[in-house]
């Protein structure tokens, strides 16, 4: 398991032309969903191209302890033999979601509603993250909590013997906090409403519809407002998971900054709540493109084409993109320093509660590689060096936090020096393909 066992350094050096085709693996987002919604349909749900990542493992080792039977055919081909809503077993050991913020959190919501009582553990960054923001509203289905100071894992929740359905309004941007609520709403009886502010990520939505519940979505006033009815019966699907374009993100990035690069990712979901760090790396000048558009599974996909691109200039990100690249940030202050020019993140705060602080954990590692970095509560910039400019050289630490250690190995393949992390392990959470993958493409990684 990642991040639990023996830290092993790894190191990026400078790259060779990246060239090639990067066939990156599924959504997280989407894999961890398949495997929850397919549990609590009445059935076989058969799942292709699942992220067999330790987080989304961790998660379908969780459905099996609540009672679904989940089967691995191999090469990402996965059955789901769910229980129904309402149909949950109390597990009989504490239920371990390793790294993973977004299995924990949707799995409190799929299990609030049922009569039986889980105990959450994670490691030493899960629990070390924020709870509250889930386990209030799912104490206002009837839920009762006890976990630890400041509302961290361990955590047993007992979940409601006679539901009752809520209206939310999310105080936060989060797709997890939304989902979790709205999967806790499936078993209970009438209308469960959940309003955001702020659009994030959908996938919940639209598998929930896909899966036979009775969904609608409105934009007001007061932001777009989820109606959800409740102890439908779902009925198990054919899921082909789009490639993460969370993960695309690496290889593309490596290839805006390593000379003479030409890399093709095909089959990228761009879902448009999740594709904000491709527009942005258009606006900055990065020689991107999406080729053949098309609809797979019910998310829009291409195929992203990026070739080097020295003249890329700093911007102001524009913070209402924010939730829609909120995992892009480490990976695009990297390429923000290969940029001539300052680009300015604000309207960023979730970074501060990520697997690490993210903005915290990048200015270290940034700064150890030659790079000015300001920061606030809120926002931070990075100054560009251009193209030739970033020295790399830095060894920065990981946090136990894969997206990190990710973009500090893309840091090494376009630096003058190598660049190393003091943990690759990691990884493996939701990437662990990245190291011959990008090897493959022509980067040069070593460990220690
Ligand atoms: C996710 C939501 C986001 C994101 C995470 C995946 C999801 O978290 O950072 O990697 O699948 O719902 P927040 O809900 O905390 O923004």
């Amino acid at each position: 398991m990642s991040g639990h066992g023996t830290p092993i350094p790894m190191t990026s050096h400078r790259a060779a032309p990246l060239t090639g085709v990067a066939e990156v693996p599924g959504d997280k987002s989407i894999s961890h969903r398949s495997l929850i919604l397919g549990a609590m349909a009445v059935g076989e749900t058969k799942i292709s191209g699942l992220l067999e990542g330790d987080d989304v493992l961790d998660t379908a080792k969780a459905m099996q302890a609540f009672g679904a039977e989940v089967v691995n055919h191999g090469g990402g081909n996965w059955s789901v033999f769910g229980v129904g809503v309402g149909g949950f077993a109390e597990p009989d050991q504490v239920i371990d979601c390793g790294n993973s913020g977004t299995g924990v959190r949707l799995i409190m919501g799929c299990m609030a509603t049922s009569p039986i009582a889980v105990t959450f553990t994670g490691d030493a960054s899960l629990n070390g993250r924020p709870m509250a923001r889930v386990t209030d509203p799912l104490a206002l289905f009837g839920a009762k909590t006890v976990g630890r100071s400041g509302g961290r894992l361990p955590m047993t929740i007992v979940g409601a013997a006679q539901p009752t359905p809520v209206r939310y309004v999310v105080p936060v941007p989060s797709a997890q906090v939304k989902s979790a609520v709205l999967l806790a709403g499936l078993n209970a009886p009438g209308q469960t409403v959940v309003i955001e502010k702020e659009a994030t990520r959908d996938h919940s939505e639209r598998m929930l519809a896909g899966f036979g519940a009775e969904i609608t979505v409105e934009d007001s006033d007061e932001g777009r407002v989820i109606t959800l009815t409740g102890q439908p019966e779902l009925k198990p699907q054919v899921i082909a998971v789009p490639r993460d374009p969370s993960s695309a993100a690496f290889p593309v990035c490596a290839a805006l900054i390593t000379p003479g690069s030409d890399v093709l990712v095909p089959g990228i979901g761009l879902n448009p709540t999740r594709a904000g760090l491709f527009y942005t790396l258009q606006d900055m000048g990065a020689d991107l493109t999406f080729e053949n558009p098309r609809e797979e599974g019910g998310e829009p996909v291409a195929d992203l084409r990026a070739r080097y691109s020295p003249n890329m200039q700093g911007i102001a990100v524009p913070p209402e993109r924010a939730a829609s690249m909120i995992d892009e940030y480490p990976v695009l202050s990297v390429v923000a320093s290969f940029a001539t020019g300052k680009t300015m993140m604000a309207g960023v705060k979730e970074l501060r509660v990520k697997e690490s602080d993210r903005i915290d954990a990048m200015a270290r590692g940034l700064r150890a590689n030659g790079v000015m970095v300001e920061e606030g509560e809120d926002w931070w910039s990075v100054e560009g060096l251009g193209p030739d400019g970033v020295q790399g050289g830095g060894t920065c630490e990981s946090f136990l936090d894969h997206r990190i250690a990710m973009s500090f190995m893309v840091m090494g393949m376009g630096a003058q020096n190598p660049v190393t992390v003091d943990d690759g392990t990691p990884i493996t959470t939701s990437f662990p393909i990245f190291e011959p993958l990008m090897t493959g493409l022509g980067a040069k990684l070593s460990q220690a």
